[in-house]
């Protein structure tokens, strides 16, 4: 993967719009206080568990911060565009797409920077499955591909690392986390697709190359893994700034300064 790549691949996720967005002054039965000024084993530990509860109330949907259920979260529009130069040329988009499996996130590290605040996360998703609409014209190793209609994508065993980009704010009488970028670094442990409709439905190419895509899961995933990681960046930003924009950190942190 050269740098080009990456400086390439760009991703427009477009999100369900939120209802309406309004700041807790009570603290929620979802989130646990930890002490940031406690022993750092005792922090990450409380803050571990703390951002495990949150993970297992969210994915439900939390109207009243404006949060969307997110498993199954469903996504009208993702964008892809990646330039030449690299194993993948691709100019795709994909529509009404469902992603499953965020409800059994396990959240395996956490942990806040005392001093600017950024969040380090480390967290496991068994099993991720995509379903969609693409619309696809491009090339991934060494395979042209053209087509537009049905695809789904089955990723197992997703380990994920996140920095988030912190500003520590107060305003309405709390702080606030401002959560400006989050930067992703993930794996996965096995994948699984298919794209339906591959060359127009010609049906001995879209199934050979279908089965070559599935047998070299590997490099395929490792040549998707920039646009992959954008569109899991553009995502997770936009929950974090839902989540952190309207539930004040002093509920998070409970000896933070005044
Ligand atoms: C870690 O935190 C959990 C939940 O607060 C607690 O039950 C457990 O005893 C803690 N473990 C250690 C080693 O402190
Ligand atoms: C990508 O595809 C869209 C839709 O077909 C098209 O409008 C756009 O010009 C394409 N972009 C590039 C850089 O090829
Ligand atoms: C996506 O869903 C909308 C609303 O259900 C529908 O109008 C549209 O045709 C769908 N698009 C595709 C590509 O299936
Ligand atoms: C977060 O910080 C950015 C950069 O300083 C600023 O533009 C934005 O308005 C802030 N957002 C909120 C909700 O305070």
């Amino acid at each position: 993967m050269t740098r080009k790549d990456v400086v390439l691949a760009a991703t427009t996720v477009i999100l369900l719009a939120a209802y309406v967005n309004a700041i807790l002054d009570q603290q929620p039965s979802y989130v646990k206080t930890c002490k940031i000024k406690e022993p750092r084993e005792i922090f990450v530990n409380c803050s571990t568990h703390s951002v495990q509860e949150l993970f297992n109330y969210i994915p439900k949907g939390v109207p009243e911060i404006g949060l969307q259920t997110l498993d199954p979260l469903e996504v009208p529009v993702i964008n892809i565009l990646q330039g030449g130069g690299g194993p993948v040329t691709v100019n795709a988009s994909l529509s009404n797409v469902t992603v499953k499996g965020f409800g059994n996130t396990k959240i395996l590290h956490n942990s806040v920077d005392p001093k600017t605040y950024d969040f380090y996360t480390k967290l496991n998703l068994p099993r991720l499955r995509i379903d969609g609409h693409y619309d696809l014209l491009g090339r991934i190793l060494v395979i042209p591909l053209r087509g537009k209609g049905t695809c789904w994508f089955d990723a197992k065993n997703l380990e994920i690392n996140v920095k988030s980009d912190v500003i520590m704010e107060k305003h309405d009488g709390f702080h606030f986390f401002n959560v400006t970028k989050v930067h992703v670094k993930f794996s996965i442990g096995g994948l699984k697709l298919h794209m339906g409709n591959l060359f127009d439905g010609i049906k001995a190419l879209e199934e050979s190359t279908n089965a070559y895509l599935n047998a070299n899961w590997r490099p395929v995933a490792e040549s998707l893994n920039p646009i992959l990681t954008r569109t899991i960046e553009d995502i997770m930003l936009d929950i974090l700034r839902k989540v952190f924009d309207n539930i004040p950190a002093d509920f998070f942190l409970g000896d933070l300064d005044p």
